[in-house]
């Protein structure tokens, strides 16, 4: 590539200078012959030309499905066509329906449907006999449309969403029914887009089974979590994806959240998503006609969906609905290091005293279950191992380390009474989940150890046992409790507890981990009661285990849904870690009397609001790299915008090389945190000697110039719901390349990253969409000709290409050790001219600490506006926040012309305060 147009200035100046309801008319699509076909299935059983791809599954998660057990479904067998194995075999007749409409009413959101259960088999049993919908026009791009049964007390997921308002009289969409067997179809109004049609069958709605099929517009669709995908653009051949909060690290099972959210991109580049409101065992079906199925085993099934029509604007929309995303204090933004297992301090120090020795960028330590007393919650070893953690824990935040410690929900329900007050109170209060009477506290294991553990060791040797893990659950763990975080006595105890430790450690944030929840037993250490159609419902999701409590505490258990209401955990599981997150973060915001945050393992739509998440128990192997891109793309869909995965990997020993690239990778986590699992090998920045040490300083300062950019994008995350790791189809949604992109990923609107994501790799091919775009290294314009295209890039060991993007303005900080002393620094701007010249930007700035600087108006913000005449700062908000500060770097990219003054204001600023470089001809690979 030849760059022939490099020009950039540096200026020094101060900062503050500058619907319808269309009902069809009732059809009666088939009265199926199958119905009651004759005693030889095979031979009674009509022909059928459905092509494949329109096969509905009428036979779940059915290992060995028949002919017998199809047709007594009054589903169609078809052994002959199917070439592809994942074909159903047994799939729904065309347009098979259980339901009629028997009713429409109108209402001030829109219209209530009746529906009534046809005369058809009964596949799952228990089926309700009449359904009612609600559609809810509620805004002009939020459709709500609600399957549940009125006056029942069915199961409803207890997290606040809009409900009702006026029918929006504008709406994007338009919803058609038809009435015999009932389906419905949503389409885009204005370009006649169906975004939802259900006629293809297979609407069951039933007491524990409830299944709705729809075709889909498009085979462009995100979402869908949490698991481990292999790409953000979904695999749409005949893949199902169960959800079911799991201690389960990425895999392709159900991972430690629940979230039933997916976006498409129609075939004209319009976007919608979908949210299902539903927190029982569920999964999800998607075939290639294109169509999905969801498949649930309780509660009602209640349907979000938001119109875009861009991309972006559907998370605005989905996060306008659940909440938007917590603004993270500016501290959270730096660099985080944590292991499992430093053992003692000695150990936690020797490393911090590595990170100091090369400079290392360090904003936050961690404690993990080690610092406490036999992994018991709300102690801390202070006679050996940990002895002088508080006073450690002060001087690091005099150095500008903060410290974040662990917390995970199961309390010991071994310690001798009246020396653990976290269990005597709290089962004084009755705080714990219960057994199915409501009355016995459901005991399972995590973590803690018994009290005697040292003697349990000595006489079991569980390390020379064939199953260590069982042996050492057996023999070496306590018996423990579950937070019933929804009663409010268990709230307000989890509260207490965690402020009042906050005196003695002086923590400035709590991550919450195992709170799916785990437990190393199956349900409890009684077991459970199995011939509980709780505990094993008619039909399994495909999720991990055997068993729906595998994992986790048994179904029957009980647990508040509300302060006044009692479900149970079939229902409430998924709801766990969110239940955890709010009492959490109050007590650490009242005890830090800071903005603090909670970074949370289990989360649900809304857990953005109140937390960050990490990506889970990942590998230290290089398909994880890679991953940790779409986990972050995906969480950016759901709301959770305060993201990243374990640098260098949990499991496993790592890598130099891997450690190396992931670091690169990882400088760019929203959440960027480096934690190593049990026992592997060192892997924190100073882990590999001084070669490696500088470089991952080096990458980090490039972070930690760009934070004030950072801040601000999560500024519009938390108050306009934009995404800050963006998908590159977000900006350019036109392009269809960009539409399956995941190995490149971008901060906001202007800042791409193109990893490397593969050992023994120097060069990679990034695609650069057709716009103006700067390398950010070296401030070179990529090639005119480069656009719009994938360009192989240098890219050697220590280094990872960047790229601004033309027409941004990005604000800058020069970076320090941590944050305390970078938000001391000066401003600077990465002024990244467009084609015409123009650039565009902003600057968000408080404190960086305080709760609620925006909502209180206790913060600056600031335009910038690039024109061919200049560069502009318009203020918008300015409550003293920068005060004092100053700016004294303006990069100028792009320039057209030779520059010969530069005026601040109209002063004409001494040649010494500005460089111009013009450099032509530049030669790069
Ligand atoms: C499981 C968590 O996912 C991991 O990050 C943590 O280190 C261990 N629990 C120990 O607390």
């Amino acid at each position: 590539m030849t760059d022939t147009n490099k020009r950039k200035i540096y200026l020094a100046v101060g900062i503050t200078a500058i619907v319808v309801l269309v009902i069809a008319v009732p059809i009666t699509y088939f009265a199926h012959p199958d119905y009651n076909a004759g005693p030889d299935p095979v031979s009674t059983l009509p022909p059928d030309n459905t092509a494949d791809n329109f096969k509905f599954n009428c036979l779940p998660g059915d290992q060995n499905p028949t002919v017998s057990k199809c047709k007594k479904n009054g589903c169609v067998w078809n052994n002959i066509t199917v070439v592809n194995p994942s074909v159903p075999r047994c799939y729904f007749p065309q347009g098979y329906g259980a339901y009629r409409m028997v009713g429409e009413k109108p209402f001030t959101w829109g219209y209530r449907i009746t529906l009534d259960r046809l005369d058809r088999p009964s596949i799952y049993g228990n089926d309700v006999t009449r359904v009612t919908l609600d559609v809810q026009y509620q805004t002009q791009h939020r459709l709500r449309f609600k399957f549940y049964e009125l006056g029942s007390d069915r199961f409803e997921v207890p997290v606040e969403l809009p409900d009702g308002g006026e029918m929006a009289t504008d709406a994007l969409y338009d919803v058609s029914f038809v009435s015999d067997p009932f389906s419905m179809k949503i389409t885009r109004k204005d370009t006649s887009t169906v975004l939802w049609d259900t006629s293809v069958g297979g609407f069951i709605f039933a007491d524990q089974f409830l299944q709705i099929s729809t075709t889909l517009p498009s085979d462009y669709v995100y979402g869908l979590g949490e698991h481990e995908h292999a790409s953000f653009r979904h695999d749409m051949a005949w893949q199902t994806w169960g959800s079911f909060s799991r201690d389960q690290g990425p895999a392709v099972t159900n991972l430690y959240g629940v979230h039933p959210f997916y976006t498409c991109l129609e075939s004209d580049a319009n976007s919608h998503g979908v949210l299902l409101l539903n927190s029982n065992a569920m999964d999800f079906t998607l075939q290639p006609t294109p169509a999905l199925t969801y498949r649930t085993i309780g509660g009602v099934l209640d349907f979000y969906m938001f119109l875009g029509p861009t991309p972006e604007m559907v998370v605005q929309q989905y996060t306008e609905a659940i909440g938007r995303p917590y603004m993270p204090p500016y501290w959270s933004l730096g660099f985080q290091l944590c292991r499992y297992g430093y053992g003692n301090l000695t150990n936690v120090q020797e490393v911090v005293a590595g990170i100091r020795e090369y400079d290392i960028p360090h904003d936050v330590q961690y404690g993990d279950i080690d610092y406490m007393t036999r992994q018991l919650d709300f102690t801390y070893e202070h006679v050996t191992r940990y002895k002088g953690l508080p006073e450690w824990v002060d001087q690091l935040k005099e150095e500008g380390t903060r410290y974040i410690i662990i917390l995970d929900p199961a309390i010991s329900a071994e310690e001798v009474s009246g020396t653990y007050p976290p269990y005597d109170i709290g089962t004084n209060l009755g705080v714990f989940i219960t057994e199915e009477d409501g009355k016995t506290e459901l005991k399972g294991k995590v973590w803690p150890d018994p009290p005697n553990i040292e003697n349990i060791m000595k006489e079991i040797d569980c390390s020379k046992t064939g199953d260590s893990w069982g042996c050492s659950v057996e023999n070496y763990r306590a018996e423990a409790v579950f937070p019933d975080f929804l009663n409010p006595d268990a709230r307000n105890w989890w509260y207490n507890l965690t402020k009042d430790f906050h005196d003695v450690i002086a923590y400035d944030g709590i991550w919450i981990d195992m709170n799916e929840p785990a437990n190393f037993v199956e349900g409890s250490v009684k077991g459970c009661d199995y011939n509980n159609p709780l505990e094993s419902p008619p039909y399994k999701p495909a999720i991990w285990g055997a068993t729906l409590a595998d994992k986790t505490v048994c179904m029957a258990a009980k647990t508040h849904k509300s302060s006044t209401e009692i479900s149970n955990q079939y229902n409430m599981h998924s709801l766990f870690g969110w239940s955890q997150n709010e009492p959490t973060l109050s007590a650490t915001r009242d005890a830090t009397g800071k903005r603090s945050i909670v970074v949370t393992r289990s989360t649900f739509p809304s857990s953005g609001k109140y937390s960050g998440h990490w990506l889970g128990d990942n590998a230290s192997v290089w398909p994880h790299v890679h991953k940790s891109i779409i986990g972050m793309l995906e969480f950016g869909l759901f709301g959770i915008p305060y993201i990243g995965a374990d640098i260098c990997g949990f499991f496993e020993d790592t890598t130099e090389s891997l450690c190396r690239r992931w670091s690169q990778l990882g400088a760019f986590y929203p959440y960027c945190r480096n934690h190593n699992g049990l026992n592997y090998r060192r892997q924190d920045p100073a882990g590999f000697g001084e070669e490696f040490a500088k470089e991952v300083r080096d990458v980090l300062h490039i972070r930690y110039k760009l934070l004030p950019y950072l801040y601000t994008l999560f500024h519009y995350a938390h108050t306009e719901g934009t995404t800050v790791v963006r998908p590159l189809m977000h900006e350019f949604v036109s392009d269809t390349e960009t539409w399956t992109i995941d190995r490149q990923m971008l901060w906001g609107p202007a800042f791409l990253i193109s990893p490397v994501l593969d050992e023994h790799v120097e060069e990679i091919d990034a695609y650069f969409p057709d716009t103006r775009w700067y390398d950010y290294h070296t401030g070179v314009e990529m090639s005119k000709g480069d656009r719009g295209k994938y360009v192989t890039l240098a890219a050697p060991y220590h280094y990872i290409p960047l790229h601004v993007r033309g027409g941004y303005i990005l604000p800058t900080q020069e970076a320090a050790n941590s944050t305390v002393f970078s938000r001391l620094k000066p401003f600077g701007l990465i002024v990244a001219l467009y084609d015409d010249l123009n650039a565009k930007g902003s600057l968000f700035w408080d404190d960086g600490d305080t709760v609620d600087t925006f909502e209180n108006g206790e913060y600056y913000l600031a335009e910038f506006h690039a024109t061919k005449d200049g560069l502009n700062s318009y203020i918008r908000h300015d409550n003293g926040q920068v005060n004092g500060q100053t700016m004294n770097e303006i990069l100028v990219y792009g320039l057209t012309s030779d520059v010969n003054n530069v005026y601040h204001n109209t002063v004409k600023l001494n040649v010494n305060n500005w460089e111009y470089d013009n450099q032509k001809e530049i030669t790069h690979n």
